[in-house]
């Protein structure tokens, strides 16, 4: 048995697939710059922050020949992997350095600020927002790694 299709029933499909392709077509549109949270999205954010913080000593670069006056020179940090002879950028590593707060006193002095000491005490940021910032300087550091 055939069953009749009435006009306006095919007529709404049309237009509800019409529709359907025309949100899809916006929301796709929307999404075309990187998503807030995307790898470039932080690595740009963390680049902001290096600049703010770190490039005193580090270099703009990050190659950080700038200090030719301080007792240590800061490390080249487009080397991090290479220095380490490995590939993976070592995360943890990296961000336990830079937070600073966990060192342990034997390994002696540091002559790079406690960046944990500094983000919580003197800008009141929350441990959350904290580890957010950490997290979008690794990213930056992450992609400038030679
Ligand atoms: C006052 C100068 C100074 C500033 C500012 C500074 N650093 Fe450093 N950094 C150093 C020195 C010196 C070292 C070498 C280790 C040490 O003596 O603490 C170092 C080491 C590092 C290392 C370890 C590299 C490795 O391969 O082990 C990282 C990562 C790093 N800094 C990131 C940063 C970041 C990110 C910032 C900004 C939030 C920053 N530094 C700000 C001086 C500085």
């Amino acid at each position: 048995m055939k069953i009749p299709i009435p006009f306006s029933y095919k007529f709404d499909v049309r237009i509800a697939s019409f529709l359907l392709i025309l949100g899809a077509t916006i929301i796709y549109a929307c999404n075309f710059g990187p998503p807030e949270n995307s790898r470039a999205t932080q690595a740009r954010k963390g680049y902001e922050h290096f600049v703010e913080h770190c490039a005193v000593c580090h270099g703009e670069d990050a190659k950080g020949v700038v200090m030719d006056t301080m007792a240590v020179q800061p490390p080249d940090l487009t080397l991090i992997n290479k220095r380490r002879r490995q590939n993976e950028f070592p995360v943890m590593t990296i961000a336990k350095i830079i937070d600073g707060r966990t060192r342990v006193k034997s390994h002696g002095d540091r002559d790079m600020p406690i960046w944990g000491d500094v983000f919580s005490k003197q800008q009141a940021m929350t441990e959350d927002e904290i580890r957010g910032k950490l997290g979008e300087i690794i990213a930056y550091l992450h992609n400038i790694q030679n």
